[in-house]
């Protein structure tokens, strides 16, 4: 950890909203009930200036600070702390007309009207110059300010692409610098397919889909233009708050952005999490989607995050978004604190009167009642958060499942004999869900991660892209004695998408190598029967759906044979010893009952810690965290139902009631119990 990452080391558990005081200016009882409130609510933090940009230079050059200095005094006489935002989420009107150029064009050449937020131009001059010039003014003047925790720089930055001319001068030196020449380029992307050779860097426009490498460079560039753009906004942070920690809130994987790359330059990991609760019939695998994305953010820099938006209620911008009912409030913020989260945060305190998101949740309603279910909600997080503070490591986990943003963007851009449903996203979940249900913590990691030592086991699903070294770095792990999983759909290409000639680096390991990948519709049957007497103890016939490689063995040994079809009896799954450790190839696409078995016995195996060892009810998981020398267990139920969960014969004490619980612990519907492990 750098200097400044241990700075932001709180002392207490973070809990807030966003505050848009700039909205209620003209309504001054209203600041005095929210701060009534916030005290009554526990909360220690609030994410002030976010959208501010009009209000603090209402015309070029003309500022008017004062309203915030009146936000950042209040908030510090009420002992609550500020991130502080930059305001470049969303431009003033007069800019967008002053300067045309900060304003995106699309794909077909038309420049935006001023609307919206979170699109401007993210190569323009003038709007790194506006940038610079006000995140210098407030640098400045809240250097010192007691009220200042942390930076909040911008707001869900996305890599939705510009398409003007500065973005595209900008793209083709991007490529100049990645291939040199032009020669270099044209093999890369093979463009003598449909004789698409470019003779000239000028005739490179990143719109043609059906050249894979041009699009898949086009998605990383408009990456690492917005992550350029970003360090160009922190510059005069960095420069007059050398101490002060930053952040940006992320959000889920799906918005343009190799965050392993943008989280390098952070000190604290934030994101906004907005799972669907209460859309499916089961709540369950929302809450291991959400732990996915959870422990994902805690990966990005292996240590602590903050969620910096969630609803305390409901959203308005999905297509359906119910309350949060009774108990699923309390359960979600310490999901996300039983995942690493140091503080728990919502979008937002005060609901607006007008605007697109006036029907959103907050913490706060348009009939600002304390007596609303929703306040008392939040006020049960913040009483739970005082009672955990402080809060530091999250332990070190034994699997890690590779999740590669650029892996994704190449894996869609394909143009594959089965296109639908590609999932993979959904897929690695899925790889991921059997661990949450056994309570084996999980790491995410990305293509770059150097040490894939800590770990025992590590799984790639659909890894159809090997970028860097990575085929090296899981041959050493498994020759040393690690175990790999890997599936269909993988070592297709290398980093420029070029299909590999022969078999890929990966034949070793995995002691096979791919003819052919079957692809089924719905009506198609296919089976992976298991082995009589395999490693793992399975038995029986688990479905297989969307994808089927037929494979050709050379080391590996079948676990399980394909049922069906033209290629029945040969290998579905299989296992390849490999210097000291050994490579599991899971060749069709299994359903979650099988992948929920098959880590059932590989975890038994390989003996994976649990952070509970008893089988857990469905629905119901554990994590462990550690609290400043203690070590407190989270056991949460996302069912509908009361269950029990069978303690490992130590002895327990609720965190909260400080009852002595010996043997079991009963959980109430969507019920959570912070447990705190004494030593016998
Ligand atoms: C995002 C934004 C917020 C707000 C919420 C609504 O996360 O950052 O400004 O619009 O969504 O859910
Ligand atoms: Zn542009």
């Amino acid at each position: 950890m750098t200097q400044i990452e241990q700075r932001f080391q709180p002392n207490f558990l973070l809990h807030g909203a966003d505050y848009n005081y700039e909205q209620w200016l003209d309504y001054p009882d209203i600041l005095e009930e929210d701060f009534r409130l916030m005290r009554e609510a526990n909360c220690n933090v609030m994410s002030v200036g976010i959208f501010s940009w009009a209000m603090l230079e209402p015309a070029e050059g003309q500022y008017d600070f004062e309203w915030l200095d009146q936000l950042m005094d209040t908030l510090h006489e009420n002992g609550i702390q500020a991130i502080l935002a930059t305001p470049s989420g969303a431009k003033p009107a007069w800019m967008s007309h002053a300067y045309p150029e900060i304003r995106r064009v699309d794909a077909q050449g038309r420049r935006e009207p001023h609307f919206q937020r979170h699109n401007h131009c993210p190569t323009s001059p003038v709007y790194r110059q506006k940038v610079r010039q006000i995140n210098t003014h407030l640098a400045k003047r809240y250097r010192a300010h007691p009220a200042v925790l942390m930076w909040h720089v911008s707001n869900e930055y996305n890599g939705g692409g510009c398409h003007c001319d500065l973005c595209y001068a900008a793209f083709r030196a991007w490529l100049r610098n990645r291939y040199g020449t032009l020669d270099t380029l044209n093999h890369a992307w093979w463009t003598t397919f449909w004789s698409h050779r470019y003779t000239d860097w000028s005739q490179i426009e990143p719109v043609d889909g059906s050249i894979q490498g041009l699009m898949l460079d086009w998605q990383r560039f408009t990456s690492d233009q917005m992550l350029d753009f970003f360090l160009a906004e922190i510059e005069p942070l960095r420069a007059h708050t050398p101490d002060v920690p930053l952040t940006t809130n992320f959000m889920r994987p799906d918005v343009g952005l190799d965050y392993w790359r943008f989280a390098q330059h952070i000190d604290v990991v934030s994101w906004d999490s907005y799972p669907r609760w209460h859309s499916q019939p089961e709540e369950w695998p929302v809450a291991v989607e959400t732990a996915f994305y959870h422990n994902l953010h805690r990966s990005y820099k292996n240590q602590p995050f903050l969620l910096m938006e969630s609803t305390p209620s409901h959203t308005n911008w999905q297509g359906i978004s119910r309350p949060k009912k009774p108990g699923m409030h309390l359960l979600s913020s310490m999901q996300a604190v039983a995942h690493g989260a140091d503080g728990v945060q919502y979008f937002q305190w005060r609901q607006s009167r007008g605007g697109t998101e006036k029907f959103h949740g907050a913490v706060i309603g348009h009939v600002a009642s304390r007596n609303a279910r929703v306040f008392q909600d939040v006020k049960s997080v913040g009483a739970h958060l005082a009672q955990l503070s402080p809060a530091t490591s999250v332990s070190q986990a034994e699997v890690a499942l590779l999740y590669d943003f650029q892996n994704e963007w190449a894996l869609t851009l394909a143009q594959l004999p089965r296109n639908e449903e590609k999932q993979y996203q959904e897929r690695c979940i899925a790889h991921y869900r059997p661990f949450w249900q056994m309570a084996v913590p999980i790491d995410l990691i990305a293509c770059s991660t150097s040490n894939l030592m800590p770990y025992k086991l590590i799984i790639a699903p659909m890894l159809y892209m090997l970028r860097q070294d990575i085929a090296a770095r899981l041959d050493t792990f498994v020759r040393r004695g690690g175990t790999v999983v890997l599936t269909y759909l993988s070592g297709l290409v290398d980093e420029s998408d070029l299909c590999f000639i022969g078999a890929s680096s990966l034949r070793p390991m995995l002691g096979l190598w791919v003819e052919q990948t079957d692809v089924l519709f719905d009506h198609n049957t296919q089976t992976l029967e298991l082995e009589a007497d395999n490693d793992l103890g399975m038995s029986g016939s688990y479905p297989i759906t969307h994808f089927a490689d037929i494979v050709h063995t050379d080391t590996a040994i079948p676990v399980a044979r394909y049922g069906h079809d033209y290629y029945a009896g040969q290998a579905a799954v299989t296992i390849n010893r490999y210097g000291a450790g050994q490579c599991f190839y899971v060749a069709g696409r299994a359903d979650t009952r099988f992948l929920h078995d098959f880590y059932t016995a590989l975890s038994n195996n390989l003996q994976l810690a649990r952070a509970v060892s008893a089988p857990l009810p469905l629905g119901v998981t554990a994590q462990q965290r550690r609290h400043g020398d203690q070590t407190a267990l989270y056991l949460m139920n996302f069912q509908p139902s009361s269950q029990t969960v069978e303690l490992d014969g130590g002895i327990y004490e609720d965190a909260l009631t400080g009852e002595r619980l010996r043997h079991s612990v009963d959980l109430e519907p969507l019920g959570v119990r912070i447990v705190w492990q004494r030593l016998q």
